[in-house]
């Protein structure tokens, strides 16, 4: 076969059909960019959906990531690992947690804070506490425990059935969580800003009140913060916006900056649930994804980036106001920091698509909806040059879809 055989034969061929793939293969990155294999320069405001928080190929990260890959790449957590240990420091200094748990993915993080919290309660001589109110349109990812924990139908369609002790309520809605509570809630899980389903922006005291109900009924407070975190709303974790401490925390996408991992974070008292032999992972935060992890960690943390975020966000929701006014097809501009949904009047997918034409890569993640969640990195001038992109692409299948 072939090595110049197109990338989309060969996926065609051998990959499953579970993605719905744009037509280039990205070959190359570098900052605020991706090339495809034409050697066609994109300008990227998909970060591969909220990962790449310091833009592709960052000095740091490589820098880290080549010289653990020199030193050690994996052993097993049969062993202490240096770099592990010290991302957990880096992490647990920045926030309420004390201690962490790593792993592959945001899913992982999920499982494992649902296990902690079930487990939790049985250790405190409530067993029958077992289920967790999550909310209606959330993401908590594709494993089973995860996905019964998730707040869409659709993604559960033909693979039932879930795991018991899940129960949905909408979000946004402290008393509908009040009503849900019984003597078998163990948990409170939600997304602080919901990401899969178009940036859903609760209101300023929604979190607040919830943690109020959390500590009157004895129940913990589990908060997703996989796309939230790593910086991603101007904060380094969504919650110290909010002005709100959880019980748990779990994180991923942004925290290796391309690298997989996930993360737990909790209180020194829940961590001890989960005493030797309870839970675990073969790979979850070996030497090399925790070397990149802590050169992300030290970059984000920084109060001066973490401003530059909040700028550059109310730069971008300034400019697509503009555009929505230029072009009367933009409603609705939410989210916070480097976390934007809009929703629009033509169909998103198109709209993306005509971007890819013309070099930028935008998210259209609901039929008339799209999001942004660029690079922490970008900078006014890439959001003028995405904005004209966007105002082109409308505009020609605006022209497209007149009547002639
Ligand atoms: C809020 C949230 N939770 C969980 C997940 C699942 O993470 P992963 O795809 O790494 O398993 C995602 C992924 O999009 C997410 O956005």
């Amino acid at each position: 076969m072939s090595s110049n055989e197109s990338v989309s034969k060969l996926a065609d061929r051998h990959l499953l059909g579970n993605y719905r793939r744009f037509p280039i293969a990205l070959a190359k990155g570098r900052g605020m960019h991706v090339w495809d294999e034409s050697g066609k320069r994109y300008l990227d405001f998909v970060a591969g959906i909220a990962v790449d928080v310091l833009g592709h190929c960052h000095p740091e990260v490589v820098r880290a990531i080549r010289q653990q890959a020199g030193t050690l790449l994996h052993v097993s957590n049969l062993y202490h690992i240096r770099p592990q240990a010290e991302l957990a420091r880096e992490l647990t200094k920045q926030c309420f947690a004390d201690r962490a748990f790593f792993c592959n993915s945001g899913t992982e993080a999920n499982e494992a804070a649902i296990k902690l919290a079930r487990k939790a309660m049985s250790d405190r001589g409530e067993p029958k506490r077992i289920e967790i109110i999550t909310t209606l349109a959330s993401f908590h990812g594709r494993t089973l425990g995860a996905l019964s924990a998730t707040g869409q139908k659709k993604m559960k369609a033909g693979f039932g059935p879930m795991v018991p002790g899940f129960k949905h309520v909408p979000f946004d809605d402290v008393r509908a969580v009040e009503q849900a509570v019984t003597s078998k809630t163990c948990a409170v899980m939600l997304e602080p800003l919901q990401g899969e389903t178009g940036v859903n922006t609760p209101s300023k005291n929604y979190l607040k009140e919830l943690r109020k109900l959390c500590d009157r009924k004895k129940i913990l407070l589990i908060l997703d913060e996989i796309q939230t975190g790593m910086g991603r709303t101007g904060h380094l974790f969504a919650h110290q916006g909010m002005g709100v401490t959880p019980d748990i925390m779990t994180l991923a996408k942004g925290l290796g900056g391309g690298v997989p991992i996930g993360a737990l974070l909790t209180t020194e008292k829940l961590a001890a649930t989960l005493g030797p032999g309870t839970h675990g992972t073969t790979f979850g935060g070996n030497p090399l994804v925790c070397a990149a992890g802590l050169a992300v960690t030290k970059i984000v943390s920084a109060k001066a980036f973490l401003k530059r975020v909040q700028r550059a966000g109310s730069y971008l929701k300034k400019e697509l106001k503009k555009l929505g006014d230029r072009t009367g097809v933009i409603q609705n501009i939410r989210g916070e920091g480097l976390m934007i949904g809009v929703d629009i009047t033509l169909p998103s997918p198109a709209v993306a698509s005509a971007c890819l034409e013309r070099g930028a890569l935008v998210n259209a993640i609901a039929p008339n909806t799209l999001r942004f969640v660029p690079p922490l990195i970008v900078t006014e001038r890439e959001i003028d040059r995405l904005i004209k992109i966007l105002e082109k692409s409308i505009v020609s299948i605006q022209k497209e879809d007149a009547p002639s």
